[in-house]
């Protein structure tokens, strides 16, 4: 890495350090993540730790730990989030090395203030941790912790269950995508450019996707050391309407639309997964039949590929191998997808056709086209 990249690196971002979504019913969520997903209980928080205001649920499964947070005062902002957008992400948050400097940093550039900087303690050390506002009512938390040896987070105290369903197999987030509005997309992508400090590295217009179905617009940036990668999407005219016209209807308003997880065997991962009980987008068997053609040859057999509907895609480095799930509460919004990448550094655009034409089938089902 050259001096002058170091140099522009405002904000050195060690990785994500976890995903927050306020949901309306924290115990069963967790439940399903466990079950589910395979995370691992990892921490707790609510009155029985002293806080009365909310119950969260700390789960991890390697390096992607999730948070889960429920409302217990109907007043608070936790509720009215749920009430708005049901069940979805709140933070995305980054582990910094200095959380007073990550905030005066963006702020200076304009960043609107979610959490001024502020200190936990116990007996395991301190966390600092601020954070700013991004699109809709999501937010970046910096989280410091060097300084901190304890389980999760101050306030948390270790999540002890006889109940721990095995690991799938999820190794680290690859990326988190967002769902902008109509003419939006460049509004982010300039925010992440002047106030976080990433580059764009990859651009999807609507002409790349064919307009007989649901369009969208997409930029992926990144941030310095490539760590952290946020795909921004928006909204494209179509002959029918767009997925994330749908998703922005059904969350009223911005958010995550979908959060993307590393594994290193798609096919046992995604095996188990289906076992498990998570749905997933199912993909037309002819999509098999020309994708050696297109994409060249693959490590993995075909059949179990065309089994579980994983899809394949190649750019200059190598290729990918992904799959999404339906969204994972009632309303059409946030889902995940699970990757797996041989070399490839890109995201699937090669898929997008396929992918368009699988959404569309569950969008007509729910009469939203
Ligand atoms: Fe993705």
């Amino acid at each position: 890495m050259s001096n002058s990249k170091l140099n522009n690196d405002f904000l050195p971002l060690l990785g994500t350090d976890f995903i927050e979504l306020y949901v309306a019913n924290a115990k069963q969520s967790a439940h399903y993540y466990k079950t589910a997903f395979g995370f691992q209980g990892l921490a707790y928080s609510g009155p029985e730790t002293g806080d009365k205001e909310k119950v969260s649920y700390a789960l991890r499964q390697e390096k992607v730990t999730l948070v889960l947070t429920t409302p217990l005062n109907i007043h608070s902002d936790i509720a009215k989030h749920v009430h708005l957008h049901g069940d979805g992400v709140k933070a995305i948050a980054l582990t910094v090395k200095d959380a007073q400097d990550a905030f005066d940093q963006t702020t200076k550039r304009g960043a609107k203030p979610y959490l001024t900087p502020i200190v936990l303690s116990d007996e395991h050390g301190e966390i600092k941790m601020s954070g700013i506002r991004i699109y809709g009512d999501t937010v970046h938390l910096f989280i410091e912790r060097e300084n901190y040896r304890g389980i999760f987070l101050p306030g948390f105290q270790k999540w002890e269950s006889n109940y721990t369903p095995s690991p799938v197999g999820l190794k680290h987030i690859d990326h988190c995508v967002g769902n902008v509005g109509w003419n939006q997309m460049n509004t982010w992508v300039k925010f992440y450019e002047d106030v976080m400090g990433f580059k764009n590295i990859l651009t999807f217009d609507d002409k790349q996707i064919s307009t007989e179905y649901s369009a969208l617009m997409s930029k992926v940036m990144s941030n310095g050391n490539g760590y952290v990668k946020f795909p921004i999407n928006e909204p494209a005219e179509g002959k029918k309407k767009s997925q994330v016209e749908e998703y922005l209807d059904f969350y009223n308003g911005e958010g995550v639309q979908h959060v993307a997880i590393a594994t290193e065997n798609i096919i046992e991962t995604v095996s188990q997964l289906k076992n498990r009980g998570v749905e997933f987008l199912s993909i037309p068997t002819t999509y098999y039949d020309e994708l050696l053609d297109r994409i060249g040859p693959i490590d993995e057999d075909l059949e179990p590929l065309k089994k579980l509907g994983i899809l394949v895609d190649r750019d200059d480095e190598g290729y990918l191998l992904q799959i999404f799930t339906k969204p994972v509460e009632d309303r059409p919004t946030m889902f995940y997808e699970i990757i797996q990448r041989k070399g490839a550094k890109s995201f699937g655009a090669g898929n997008f056709k396929a992918l368009f034409e699988a959404l569309e089938r569950e969008q007509e089902l729910r009469g939203n086209l």
